[in-house]
């Protein structure tokens, strides 16, 4: 009769399948790890990666998890998320904001390989849904290959390269040319692979929502060596990263989604070529002089939004769920966010913050704190803004409101919203506006109250 080994030798001789060995390792004596860790090392052997040597040191960095600790009752306390944090041995920024993600600091990143530094970026309003990292490959340098169950977002802060793309499975590998700018979004537990084809260091941030697959499953082998594709998002498709007009899709919104938008444009493509030059609609809901698109990107859960604003005009100030980070993407002013009163000037002071931002500025508003943005520069103000589960083409409901306190967000306090109109805004924000922008020399735009 055959034993376990058999089984093991018989499935890496490809004689049997995948199912058919997961099956025999349950019933006979392999436990779950060790099926696990033969099951990812023979979808490495598969992957058409950069050869066995790299694969395989790749996957000891990876997914194995360090510790196997025999399953208690007791209660541990143990954040599976923080626990990654500590395993990956980077710095880690928390605080409110980040002034300049270009020069926050980043540090050697072993398991992505050498030439590549990186960084965590895990802020008070990420709320434990949503976090970011700074990657930086140097010249020649590239990324280990890597896959995972968590969303990403990519946007590139300096420098010029390309990603190569393919699912668990397929030999065929997508390439993606990008530069300062860009916006790409590897789909769902692809293969991903990042390479610098410029002459100085390339620098992107990526958002995720990894803190929350990480704490729900709790194990490492299963969120970074899973073998299944999603190819109801991606399948190859030759078109999936293209960045043509086509890509833009309009859609009448409904009285709940916004009262004063008539309509939203959304960019429906796994690549933006430059967020800074992307093509915006007029959208009055959120204020004067503002112009913005929806991105979905992917497939993804995750939303992001590209939203512009005039020299010499600040948005209406709203709330909502946690996760929105905000990245400058050129500009200055400043961003005001408060909780425990309408008023700004009322709120309490450790519930009360100022951040003054330029272009690479990185802030997030904690879960249903008021926050208003302020352009007091000679030009327009642009950011794009990912989020946990918005208000796109996957509606949530869970953790923090998701996507109805997105909604409510363009919909006016007077209503039962959480937008608050220019006319009910705490007199002091105007006073404020007025005096930086007399400081700056800058003209004020901003309609008069009625
Ligand atoms: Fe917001």
């Amino acid at each position: 009769m055959k034993d376990i080994n058999d089984w093991i030798r018989d499935f890496k001789a490809g004689r049997i399948s995948r199912r058919e060995f997961a099956e025999r390792a349950a019933t006979g004596s392999l436990g779950l790890l060790a099926t696990a860790s033969i099951l990812s090392a023979k979808a490495h052997a598969q992957s058409p990666g950069e050869g066995i040597r790299q694969q395989h040191h790749h996957h000891h960095h990876d997914g194995r998890p360090r510790r196997n600790p025999a399953r208690t009752w007791n209660q541990t306390n143990v954040n599976p998320w923080e626990e990654w944090l500590k395993q990956e041995n980077l710095p880690v920024h928390k605080d409110y904001y980040i002034s300049d993600l270009r020069k926050a600091e980043v540090k050697p990143w072993k398991r992505l390989g050498p030439g590549v530094q990186g960084a965590y970026i895990d802020l008070v309003g990420g709320e434990g849904v949503n976090v970011g990292y700074l990657c930086e490959v140097a010249p020649g340098a590239k990324t280990e290959p890597q896959r995972y169950l968590f969303e990403e977002v990519l946007y590139v802060l300096n420098g010029e390269g390309e990603s190569l793309i393919w699912n668990p499975g397929s030999r065929t590998k997508q390439s993606v040319r990008w530069k300062a700018g860009s916006v790409l979004a590897p789909p769902l537990n692809v293969w991903r692979q990042h390479l610098n084809r410029g002459k100085t260091p390339a620098r992107f941030l990526v958002m995720t929502n990894a803190p929350v697959v990480i704490d729900l499953f709790h194990n490492l082998e299963f969120v970074f060596n899973n073998d299944y594709a999603f190819r109801d998002r991606y399948d190859g498709e030759a078109e999936f990263f293209g960045g043509g007009a086509d890509k833009v899709h309009h859609k009448d919104t409904t009285a709940e989604e916004s009262e004063q938008a008539r309509g939203v444009d959304t960019w429906d493509s796994g690549f933006v070529p430059d967020a800074r030059e992307l093509a915006l609609r007029e959208s009055k809901e959120r204020g004067a002089g503002n112009y913005r698109i929806e991105l979905q990107l992917a497939d993804n859960t995750m939303q992001a939004h590209i939203s512009e604003f005039e020299t010499g005009t600040y948005k209406k100030a709203h709330r909502h769920g946690p996760g929105s980070h905000v990245v400058m993407l050129n500009g200055r002013g400043y961003t005001l966010m408060w909780k425990g009163s309408m008023k700004y000037s009322d709120a309490p002071a450790a519930t009360q913050k100022r951040i003054d931002w330029v272009e690479g500025s990185l802030f997030v508003p904690p879960d249903g704190w008021f926050h208003q943005h302020f352009n007091t520069g000679p030009d327009p103000a642009r950011y794009i803004a990912p989020t946990w589960g918005g208000d796109g083409k996957w509606f949530m409901r869970a953790l923090g409101g998701g996507g109805r306190t997105h909604r409510l967000g363009k919909t006016s306090t007077r209503k039962g919203g959480n937008l608050i109109e220019y006319e009910d805004e705490d007199p002091a924000i105007r006073e404020m506006f007025v005096a930086e922008l007399k400081r700056n020399g800058v003209e004020v735009r901003m309609p008069k109250k009625k």
